[in-house]
């Protein structure tokens, strides 16, 4: 074939110039520090589609460079040049190859999508608000609220995104990941992250929302889980309410008391805590008790000690006395009492 001679050269120029693009681009450190679980399949796409633009780079380029230099029109050459009529082989190939990459991309894609959506139950849950200008994040699981955002390394968050006015948008960069934030309690938002790396980052708007939107960022803080265990109880301490039963009730949740026990009368597992406070508890042998404060605290260290008439004993484990300060368990018997 007359033209085989210039493909060869052609195919390896792209070749090397596809190669060279490649460590170019490599070496540019287009993308930020990957930081997340959720960056890594994100990351390898682009890595993918790097080297897809590097070879189309070189594709267009080669050829088109080749073709100035060495079909160039030589002086005193006034001849047309040699009229093609289409060529099926080379059309199959260009609408083969391209359909064989898009497909592989889009399976890629998927896979990826699906990675980055993958769904860890034992998630912690953060209930992020977006405002003009700025981030609020809420742990409910803790009951504190903080104007930046602390997450322990390894373990996955699912961040619940709202907005109080417009359109916002959660973007940190070294988690790659993105989702907006939507005005209305009925558009909550999910994203999922599992942190990698120790470190601060920040969280940015990535949705223009107003005069300060360039402005709109605040700290992350990734930290060892025993280091964000610190930070969280320091927030706890420094977030209680003055009211002892107040204090109770949050008690109450956050060690999963109400679990078992209503607050309204109802009878779940154990006995309601309504009205329980200083009224005559039957017990499994017969005998009755006053539920007064000994009483209590007595049932909450040892439960199996006296069970109540109707109620099932070891169900309740014997986990408190190590679980609950002398405060808790006061502040817990001040909220039953509060309970009437
Ligand atoms: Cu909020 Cu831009």
């Amino acid at each position: 074939m007359k033209y085989m001679r210039h493909f060869i050269i052609v195919g390896a120029l792209i070749f090397i110039v596809t190669v060279l693009v490649s460590l170019l681009l490599d070496n540019l450190t287009l993308l930020p520090i990957n930081a997340s679980a959720q960056a890594t399949p994100i990351d390898s796409l682009f890595t993918q589609h790097f080297r897809l633009i590097a070879f189309l780079f070189a594709l267009i380029i080669v050829f088109m460079l080749y073709s100035f230099v060495v079909f160039r029109r030589r002086k005193g050459d006034t001849s047309d040049g040699d009229h093609f009529e289409g060529h099926t082989g080379l059309e199959i190939t260009w609408t083969v190859i391209p359909l064989v990459i898009v497909v592989y991309f889009s399976y890629v894609g998927a896979q990826s999508l699906d990675e980055t959506l993958r769904v860890d139950p034992q998630a912690m849950e953060v209930n992020v608000t977006g405002f003009q200008w700025g981030w609020r994040f809420e742990y409910p699981e803790f009951g504190i609220t903080s104007s930046e955002l602390y997450l322990p390394k390894d373990r996955q968050v699912l961040l619940k995104l709202t907005s109080t006015d417009v359109i916002h948008s959660f973007w940190v960069p070294e988690f790659r990941v993105k989702q907006d934030a939507l005005p209305g309690k009925d558009f909550v938002r999910d994203l999922r992250v599992t942190p990698t790396l120790v470190g601060e980052y920040k969280v940015r708007c990535a949705e223009l929302c107003g005069g300060s939107h360039a402005y709109m960022e605040s700290p992350v803080i990734v930290m060892e889980q025993a280091d964000f265990d610190s930070w969280v109880e320091e927030q706890m301490e420094a977030s209680l309410p003055d009211n002892p039963a107040e204090r109770g009730a949050l008690w109450a949740t956050r060690y999963g008391c109400i679990a078992c026990h209503t607050t309204d009368g109802t009878s779940v597992v154990g006995p309601t805590w309504q009205g329980l406070f200083g009224r005559e508890v039957t017990l499994d042998d017969g005998t009755t008790v006053v539920a007064d404060e000994d009483y209590l605290r007595n049932s909450i260290l040892n439960p199996n000690d006296q069970i109540t008439e109707g109620f099932q004993p070891d169900l309740m484990p014997p986990i408190y006395e190590q679980q609950l300060t002398e405060e808790q368990i006061e502040d817990l018997i001040a909220y039953i009492e509060s309970l009437e």
